[in-house]
């Protein structure tokens, strides 16, 4: 039995799907965050030698797919509560806000529009917030800035305006090529359809690509998983991520698995799976640079995970969203109604916020760190980290040779464990 790569919370670190301004369905306590959103001191320090990113997210969805639990919203859910409109008002306002706070003498690294479902919002609001972004601080010459996108509300016309306005990088739910399997996740385009838009993606001239797969949905075989894997490599994008169905508590899915209509995903299942994905996505000339996420050039890692995972700066604007500057965390109310309200009043939308100590902060370094093919150098781990380091060499979870080097890197069969491990590293 052995757990599953993406473990949902660790010492405060939200490590699910490794994006750590994603936006699950429930927001924290924490302390309180000031009206005007104002930042403490030891935010800024040191901040030149950090990069500045950005996080936007869309809290829309056509439909809910029954396995999700991000902070999305169906037009249906939301009635007259909210609206695009009101979204985009606000994340207009709060970038202005953003901007206020931080100062503008940094500019922005990379740019990563999240959902629920930009595509569903159109070109125009996803192409105002970027200008906007990029009239307050400025964009880095070689920013790169991603839209999520879902392959039903995604044509020709919209790839090609996102393309003009600037977008370089578009992230693609498939999920799986079997209709089956998309048919339990309630997904509601075909498999040839997410294709297709690949195919656009590259005639619109978008530099990187990247598929979304889900692994270990019930009643999925090795074969189904098998063929998404090798659709997805056959359809020519330069990155792949593949996660492990994660049964989320008060979804659809958890109601199914609960009243045994679906079998709970088997943990040795999806163990099996993540070597299948890796091993072929190796041979196809794929490299894994996050437990989850495979590349076949280093510039086609997603850089604005990677700023997540290596304790840049970023702010997320939208409902829900989180946001890091030096040690500092916030997250911002969760309804679109409320966070609308909030900025139309003048206010932070910030929820509330913790200030990182020195442990913390060291916890969340080596999680995150380790999941990256990099690894962690030994010198920033204490005594006992050390040993912890020896001992998963010693039993296979940790490269002999890259610790005999200084480093602390997961094999293959680490990176099933890799959250026990960074434990065991962080004490
Ligand atoms: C929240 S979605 C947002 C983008 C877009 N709406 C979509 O569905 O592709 C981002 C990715 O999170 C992953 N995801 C969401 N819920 C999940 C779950 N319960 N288990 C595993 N992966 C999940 C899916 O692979 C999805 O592509
Ligand atoms: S489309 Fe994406 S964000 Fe929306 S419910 Fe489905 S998985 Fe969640």
């Amino acid at each position: 039995m052995v757990r599953r790569p993406h473990e949902r919370r660790l010492g405060g670190t939200d490590v699910r799907w490794s994006t750590l301004a994603a936006v699950p369905s429930t927001v924290p306590d924490g302390d309180p965050v000031p009206a005007d959103g104002s930042l403490p001191a030891q935010a800024y320090r040191g901040a030149a030698e950090r990069t500045l990113s950005v996080y936007v997210h869309v809290p829309f969805c056509a439909t809910r797919c029954g396995y999700c639990d991000f902070n999305t919203y169906t037009a249906g859910e939301l009635g007259s509560a909210a609206s695009p409109q009101s979204w985009l008002d606000a994340a207009l306002a709060e970038i202005d806000l953003a901007a206020k706070i931080l100062g503008t003498d940094r500019r922005v690294s990379t740019v990563f529009v999240g959902g629920g479902t930009p595509s569903l919002v159109g070109a125009e609001p996803l192409t105002r917030i970027l200008r906007a972004i990029g009239e307050w601080f400025g964009l880095a010459d070689d920013v790169e800035v991603t839209t999520e996108a879902n392959p039903e509300s995604t044509d020709r016309h919209l790839l090609d305006r996102l393309r003009g306005a600037g977008f370089t990088r578009l992230s693609l739910g498939l999920q799986s090529t079997s209709t089956r399997v998309l048919r339990v996740l309630d997904r509601i385009h075909t498999p040839g359809r997410a294709l297709d838009v690949v195919g656009w993606a590259r005639t619109a001239g978008f530099e990187h690509v990247n598929l979304d797969l889900i692994y270990g949905t019930p009643g999925e075989t090795d074969a189904e998983f098998a063929d998404s894997l090798e659709a997805v490599i056959a359809a020519g994008v330069d990155h792949v991520s593949a996660y492990s169905l994660i049964v989320e508590p008060g979804t659809r899915l958890a109601r199914q698995v609960r009243d045994g209509e679906l079998p709970m995903p088997d943990e040795d299942v999806l163990a099996d799976r993540y070597l299948l994905a890796d091993r072929l996505l190796t041979r196809a000339g794929f490299g894994w640079y996050e437990v989850s996420n495979w590349a076949r050039t280093d510039a086609a890692r997603c850089r604005h995970n990677l700023a997540y995972w290596t304790g840049q700066d970023w702010w997320g604007i939208g409902p829900g969203a989180h946001s890091h500057v030096g040690g500092v965390r916030w997250w911002n109310v969760k309804h679109p109604a409320a966070y609308a309200q909030r900025l139309a009043a003048g206010r932070s939308p910030g929820h509330a916020r913790e200030i990182l100590g020195d442990d913390a902060r060291h916890l969340e370094d080596v999680v995150l760190r380790l999941r990256l093919a990099g690894g962690l150098p030994l010198d920033v781990l204490t005594p006992a980290g050390v040993r912890g380091a020896r001992v998963a060499a010693a039993d296979g979870r940790l490269d002999d040779a890259e610790l005999a080097n200084g480093r602390a890197v997961l094999t293959v069969r680490g990176r099933l464990l890799a959250d026990g491990i960074a434990l065991s590293l962080a004490g």
